[in-house]
């Protein structure tokens, strides 16, 4: 990755700041710059041996929360100096209770964690070695809002047993683990004490009634509570005045509890962090030059057929815009808009009539404006 690592130097963990973390987590995950500052610093914390802080993540769908979760383990896998942090996993929070039994089972996160430390352990580790790489983890929970107390407006019993287990595993438990290590040369069956006290939990949710609650609350006269108006410059160079609600502005934490999240749960994050929707020129961007964008995919696709894909600006423009009106999907209806395009040149670019031949044999494909309309109307 840098010149250091070529001669086998590597950085003093210290020396990866948050800034550093940043950036590298800003390759796949575009405007959520709040967001990403505080999973830097928790995972600067978290590397450096302190306490990272555990994070809440809430935003609507399709803004990033598992892209997020997802770029934490590609920053963990890229960087070297990170390799015995890799024991990272995301989870869905359904995953984590027993519904019949009504019981929380750590079980299955211990399991997946189990595995991940073993990557880092070799096949026959000991058991101090593999204790060490588990009490590492870095572990995401996702959907962490569909197991709420309430559902629907009825007790959501499960939710509740949900929310008290993993707050007991995040305030630092002894989770007992029955596994196979090695000792003297023999494999044997042992239960490992795992402490989870110095682990980073991280969990993300769309809470998607959560937006309409508050905003009924802070728009009921009594409530005290006062939106802020803006002024709005729009393309054409009029000036408007607008009240917008922003959740961001208003969330409390008993907005949370109301939801059907359990105060001593909630207590559990020292951070919670609000994901912001992503506009036209964010989407945009996602499209182009995200790590994983679905643009940059199809490059690679088509590269192996001697064929450079490139997109027109405004066939660009137009995909995102017309994605940020699936306001329910966010970034995802990037995919499926773009999908919808490039199937058809996938299926036989050889006899699309917008390729061209170049000087030097290869051959090129621009997605044009046109393409785009014809899709999106
Ligand atoms: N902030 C973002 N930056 C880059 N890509 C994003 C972002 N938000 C969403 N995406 C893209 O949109 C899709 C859905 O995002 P995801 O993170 O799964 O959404 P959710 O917030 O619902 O978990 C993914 O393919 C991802 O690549
Ligand atoms: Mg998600």
């Amino acid at each position: 990755m840098n010149e250091n690592n070529k001669t086998g130097g590597l950085r003093p963990i210290e020396d990866i700041t948050p800034p550093t973390i940043y950036r590298e987590l800003n390759r796949g995950v575009l405007g959520q710059s709040t967001a990403l500052r505080y999973v830097s610093v928790a995972i600067f914390k978290h590397t450096t041996g302190k306490v990272p802080g555990n994070i809440l993540l809430i935003g609507n769908s399709g803004t990033g929360k598992t892209t997020i979760m997802n770029n934490i383990q590609r920053l963990y896998h890229d960087v070297p100096e990170y390799d015995s942090f890799r024991a990272m996993t995301i989870i869905n929070a359904n995953l984590l209770v027993d519904s019949e039994r009504m019981e929380f089972q750590p079980s299955r996160l211990m399991a997946a964690v189990e595995q991940r430390a073993r990557a880092l352990t070799g096949d026959k580790p000991t058991p101090e070695a593999l204790k060490a790489a588990m009490e590492r983890a870095t572990i995401c929970i996702d959907e962490i809002d569909k197991m709420s107390s309430v559902v629907a407006g009825k007790p959501n019993a499960i939710g509740v047993v949900l929310q008290q287990g993993l707050l007991t595993l995040m305030e630092g438990e002894l989770v007992a683990h029955t596994t196979h290590v090695w000792v003297d040369g023999e494999e044997v069956q042992m239960v490992l004490s795992i402490d989870t006290r110095h682990m980073m939990f991280i969990c993300g949710g769309a809470f998607e009634t959560l937006y309409d609650q508050v905003y009924l609350r802070v728009a009921n006269p009594s409530s005290g509570e006062k939106m802020k108006s803006q002024a709005i410059h729009t393309a054409d160079g009029q000036v408007r005045i607008e009240t917008r609600f922003s959740l961001t502005d208003f969330l409390k934490p008993e907005d949370l509890f109301e939801y059907g999240m359990v105060p001593q749960f909630m207590a559990r994050f020292d951070n919670v962090v609000l994901l912001r929707d992503l506009d036209t020129p964010i989407l945009k961007e996602i499209l182009l030059k995200s790590v994983d964008s679905p643009f940059q995919r199809s490059k690679n696709f088509f590269e192996v057929l001697g064929i450079n894909l490139e997109i027109d600006d405004l066939a660009a423009a137009l995909i995102a815009e017309s994605a940020e009106k699936n306001i329910r999907t966010g970034a995802r209806a990037l995919r499926t808009i773009f999908g919808k395009i490039i199937n058809r040149l996938e299926f036989d670019p050889w006899s699309h009539k917008g390729i061209e031949k170049l000087d030097d044999g290869g051959h090129r494909l621009v997605i044009t404006p046109d393409m785009v309309r014809r899709i999106t109307g």
